[in-house]
């Protein structure tokens, strides 16, 4: 270890006396209503003063008393080591074993650059050459600070990170109301609550690849109440943008203060750093709210269709999905005539599902193929460039499906690259779905992934949009490749696979890519800087989707909420729900149809073709509005919730009635949010010809539908209806 004691003390002691001599050091990361404060201690130590309401003066935190005892307090990035006991953010294993870190603040700069300020911080060790970098971009606009570390080993001797958090905060309310999403396959992001007491929460997934269907890496806190609220209150969100392996922890320590940690889980992950090289967490993105937890979420949504989503603003066409209309059993005839349905449904792209490659083990059902991505000839023998080119001439885009990161044990990929497969030496490599994984940790397999795409957008000029699978967890992980670096496993495989999408996205800027993960398995912020959309879930039951669909509008903006409208029976569940309802669920995100539409009757067909293009019509209101959630389907008998436009001239109201409870109900006034008190809108309810609210097709002042004066008539589960709001 090169011990630079001297070279520290230098650096400390004119920090220190300057400082006490001149103004001292307050850091403030500011947006247009929140403030991260940070300041340096009397010995060097960064600490979090603040984080919450913006200030006037950030100066004023110069006289704050950090409240440091033996163990705990407000340290900004806490390390193991020093006078620090909790779980650190920060813990290094030294070359000659030790574990002892304490970064002390060197310096920092602020760089403004529009609505973005980037402020970065620079702690180092006081003994050894290992310096962090906390990194802080403010979103002016949004209310958005979103921070990662860099930890860089100045030392000659390589180190190990036992633990590197992207971010930490210490906040200081009475009660802490934890918001999180857990759940499973098929029945994602299903809303937890729970009043955080003493010890820790933690919130983490050691599954390798598809980590976000049991638990999402995002959450609320809402402070000093124990009630949720939409629209008072003071709220902290986060949300961490990586696919792998997290860890997001809430220790409320002995004064009743709370340590929120997020970033990479450590599970089986000592990370090696070479003397020289810097380690970058992923982004932690986070939003504080004054106004309760619906202007949490609509921070996040506005800052994640600016700068979070690879294509946020742009708005994703409907589309009919082969999967539940046909699965693996069609030939071109069913694809064209779903195409020409498709067409004249007025449904913009049509998307060719699992099934249609493989040669010596065709891809004719889920036991066999994966890795082999040759068109079936014998299944679709004009080709994949006959299908898109059809979808092309009735003026539909064309989508296909692959799942890249899996290769089934049948299949010619398996037999001729058994070194790819994700395998520990001597072990059984479990199945799922009758297939493993592919390590993405080796740069060989990163080109033959990169490949698949390539070469798969090489099958026709008419492809405009991929829908990316990844079916699976990871078992009994191993790498062929690594070697003895195994711990490298988890984190190489997702920079892996980010490697693989930057790649992509060079040659391919402009095509539409799904993440999908059976279903929800991918949802996050790390996967959707390079993806437009994700698939929310494989349960397409509208009377499931309303929970999932309002966990995932916590945090997630509806452009990226793929919706498909499906059979009844549904094929999850069983459930049969009106297809009014189906729409009427599906269009609040963004709408799909997965289905046979020949098996639609030619009053279905009617309503569907209605649908379709009144959506057609609001739809820039559902991806690019601002949401406001009106009721919860986890407090029922309502769901209830409205998009409106940035300019406040338009909104479209969804509403649900998810269980019958009384007839006295219905007619139950729903308040509307974020109109223009002033001015006076249209109100028109979609898609039926007569209407569930005695006052539909007149005109009203935001203020009186804000006041209550809107309330239509709803009781029986299943119903629903879609209102237009316009200016007048
Ligand atoms: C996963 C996806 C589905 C479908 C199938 C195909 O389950 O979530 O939408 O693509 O794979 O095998």
């Amino acid at each position: 270890m090169k011990r630079i004691l001297p070279l520290i003390a230098l650096l400390a002691i004119p920090f220190l006396t300057a400082h006490a001599a001149r103004k001292p050091v307050v850091i403030a990361v500011e947006t247009a209503h929140s403030a991260l404060v940070l300041k340096p201690s009397a010995d060097g130590q960064l600490m979090m003063c603040h984080y919450g309401a913006r200030v006037a003066d950030p100066q004023e935190f110069a006289a704050w008393n950090p409240q440091r005892r033996a163990g705990q307090g407000p340290w900004a990035y806490p390390a193991q080591g020093g006078m620090y006991m909790d779980e650190p953010a920060l813990a290094v294993r030294y070359a000659d074993s030790y574990r002892n870190t304490e970064p002390v603040y060197v310096s920092h700069t602020v760089r403004p650059q529009g609505n973005l300020v980037t402020t970065t911080v620079l702690l180092r060790d006081t003994l050894t050459a290992l310096e962090v970098r906390l990194v802080y971009d403010a979103y002016q606009a949004e209310d958005v600070i979103v921070s990662h570390a860099e930890i860089i080993n100045d030392d000659g001797q390589p180190v190990r990170l036992v633990r590197m958090a992207s971010s930490s905060m210490y906040i200081d309310a009475d009660r802490y109301l934890l918001t999180h999403c857990s759940g499973n396959w098929a029945a994602e992001m299903q809303v937890e609550r729970e009043l955080l007491t003493r010890g820790m929460k933690v919130i983490e997934t050691r599954r390798g690849t598809q980590v976000t269907h049991w638990s999402n890496p995002s959450f609320m806190l809402s402070l000093d109440t124990d009630t949720f609220s939409e629209t008072s209150g003071e709220v902290i969100a986060g949300s961490l943008a990586w696919s792998g392996n997290y860890r997001l922890s809430f220790e409320k320590d002995g004064a009743g203060r709370l340590r929120i940690l997020a970033g990479i889980s450590p599970f089986s992950s000592e990370y090696p750093l070479a003397a020289g090289e810097t380690f970058t967490t992923p982004d932690m993105v986070w939003t504080w709210s004054g106004q309760g937890a619906g202007q949490a979420s609509r921070n996040l949504h506005a800052w994640a269709r600016h700068y979070g989503i690879y294509g946020g603003a742009r708005l994703v066409p409907t589309l009919l999905n082969s999967w539940e209309g046909a699965y693996f059993t069609f030939t071109t005839k069913t694809l064209t005539d779903m195409i020409d349905d498709a067409a004249s449904l007025g449904l913009e792209m049509f998307v060719l599902d699992d099934g249609w490659f493989g040669t010596r083990y065709p891809r004719n059902n889920d036991s066999q193929g994966l890795g082999d991505w040759e068109p079936n000839a014998a299944k679709l023998p004009e080709g994949i460039d006959y299908i898109a080119s059809y979808a092309h001439q009735k003026g539909l885009k064309f989508g296909i499906w692959i799942e890249p990161e899996m290769v089934s044990p049948r299949s010619c990929l398996a037999e001729e690259h058994p070194e790819w497969v994700v395998r520990a030496p001597g072990r059984k490599i479990h199945e799922y779905r009758h297939q493993w994984v592919l390590d993405l940790a080796n740069p060989v397999v990163q080109d033959f992934v990169f490949g698949i795409f390539d070469r798969t957008m090489q099958l026709s000029r008419n492809i405009d949009y991929i829908k990316w699978d990844c079916n699976r967890t990871v078992f009994n992980f191993g790498s062929d490749y690594l070697g003895d670096a195994q711990e490298r496993f988890y984190i190489d495989y997702v920079q892996g696979l980010y490697n693989v999408m930057r790649r992509i996205r060079e040659k391919y800027p402009d095509v539409l890519v799904q993440c999908c993960s059976s279903g929800g398995g991918r949802v996050d912020y790390g996967a959707l800087r390079w993806f437009d959309e994700f698939w929310t879930s494989d349960d397409t039951d509208a009377a499931q989707r309303f929970k999932i669909q309002y966990g995932t509008s916590l945090f997630y903006p509806a452009t990226v909420m793929g919706s498909h409208v499906s059979a009844v029976p549904n094929h999850q569940t069983g459930a049969v729900t009106p297809l009014k309802f189906r729409f009427d669920i599906a269009c609040a995100g963004r709408l799909g149809m997965e289905l046979q539409p020949k098996r639609l009757t030619a009053e279905e067909r009617a309503l569907a073709d209605r649908c379709i293009q009144s959506y057609k019509g609001y739809r820039d209101i559902v991806s690019g509005g601002d949401l406001y959630r009106l009721a919860s389907p986890y407090e029922g008998p309502y769901d209830a919730l409205m998009y409106v436009a940035e300019d406040r001239s338009r909104a479209v109201v969804f509403l649900y009635c998810t269980d019958y409870t009384n007839r006295d109900i219905g007619g139950k006034p729903f308040r509307l949010q974020g109109l223009d008190p002033d001015r006076k809108y249209r109100v028109k309810e979609l898609n039926v010809d007569k209407s569930c609210w005695n006052g539909d097709g007149g005109t009203y002042s935001g203020a009186y539908l804000a006041a209550g004066g809107f309330n239509p008539v709803l009781y029986r589960t299943y119903e629903s209806a879609v209102f237009l709001l316009e200016v007048q």
